[in-house]
């Protein structure tokens, strides 16, 4: 065969190698012991003598150069190669690390917790109770019997199973009085239901903060005094309670708590619609009826008794304008916490 065309073809074979196996398989196919080369030099013992030292010189170079482009070839594979293993090693220090994610608690949870902790310093137990609850726990126990107007203040869920989504944290005072002798001092959190269509401030699902203390001498001044120093201590401002008088069927008298504005002071602002003040809870002394279906002596002890909502709280304090964001999954909303 011509040496300029195994020259050719071998060095468009070794320029396309892409690796050093397939550089080696090129090797042997040309300088091989059977190899393209050899197969030539051999061809020459039968040629005359000049054309055996023509072609035989032609050989040799095209020997030389073919060896050349293999080494360039060669070392150029291998540099690829280290290059390409020294970076799947190399371990730059200097590169910040990665953050792992870690999760937080949920606004509603570091709220709920926050109060507890509050009232667990000023000697309230932390107790629960169920949220399929019965009507009698619900309503008749709290004085507020089958046909009174005051149910309808709840659009309850009644279950197939006689029971009822309980609507308030309430019936924990029932519950809880009638197997702990006063003096006592409790708080329930509790999710509660209401059948209710949503908007930026209703949810049909939210977590209520129940609060019961008894003792033989229970004023509300005493409730006053203890629901002013939680909210001071929860917002971490100087708060100021307000009372009014309120109705509902478990208290007699029964007050409307409202605080000082978180934003304004009290001065008046679009928070607190100008007035200084924001309705939180409602609250009362203790209705003897109560202290009946609880089995104890309405005249041996004196209570009060308030609730609120931990998302109204929790609004307040992080500044979200819509209830509906705390169950909507969003982590964007979520990930602030
Ligand atoms: N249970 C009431 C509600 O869901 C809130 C409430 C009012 C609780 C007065 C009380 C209370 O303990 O004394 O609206």
């Amino acid at each position: 065969m011509d040496p300029e065309l195994i020259k050719e073809n071998a060095k468009k074979e070794i320029s396309e190698a892409e690796n050093l196996e397939k550089l080696n398989g090129v090797l042997k196919k040309y300088f091989g012991k059977e190899g393209e080369l050899n197969s030539v030099l051999k061809s020459l013992l039968s040629m005359p003598p000049e054309e055996r030292i023509r072609l035989g010189s032609q050989i040799n170079e095209v020997k030389s150069f073919l060896r050349n482009q293999f080494d360039q070839k060669a070392s150029e594979l291998k540099k690829n190669l280290e290059e390409r293993n020294g970076r799947k090693e190399k371990i730059d220090v200097s590169v910040p690390g990665k953050k792992p994610r870690v999760g937080t608690l949920h606004p509603l949870s570091r709220v709920k917790k926050r109060c507890e902790e509050i009232f667990q310093s000023m000697g309230f137990e932390v107790v629960e109770g169920p949220e399929m609850e019965s009507e009698w726990y619900n309503f008749d126990a709290l004085n507020i019997p089958h046909d009174h107007p005051a149910r309808d203040l709840w659009d309850t869920f009644y279950l197939k199973n006689g029971l009822l989504l309980r609507t308030h944290t309430s019936p924990n005072q029932i519950r809880y009085m009638e197997n702990h002798q006063p003096p006592l001092r409790i708080i329930v959190p509790g999710t509660v239901f209401r059948h209710e269509a949503t908007d930026p401030s209703h949810e049909f699902q939210l977590i209520q903060l129940e609060g019961l203390m008894i003792d033989k001498k229970v004023s509300a001044a005493n409730f006053k005094a203890i629901i002013e120093g939680f909210f001071k201590r929860f917002f971490n401002k100087n708060i100021k309670a307000r009372l009014r008088p309120d109705f509902f069927p478990f208290v007699e008298p029964g007050f409307d708590v409202s605080i000082s504005c978180v934003v304004c002071g009290g001065k008046g602002c679009s928070v607190c619609k100008k007035s200084g003040w924001i309705e939180v809870a409602g609250a009362g002394m203790v209705h003897p009826n109560v202290f009946k279906n609880a089995g104890l002596i309405p005249g041996d002890w004196q209570g009060w008794a308030f609730g609120f909502g931990i998302e109204r709280l929790a609004m307040m304090k992080y500044k979200i304008n819509d209830i509906r964001l705390f169950r909507s999954g969003d982590l964007r909303f979520l990930k602030q916490f």
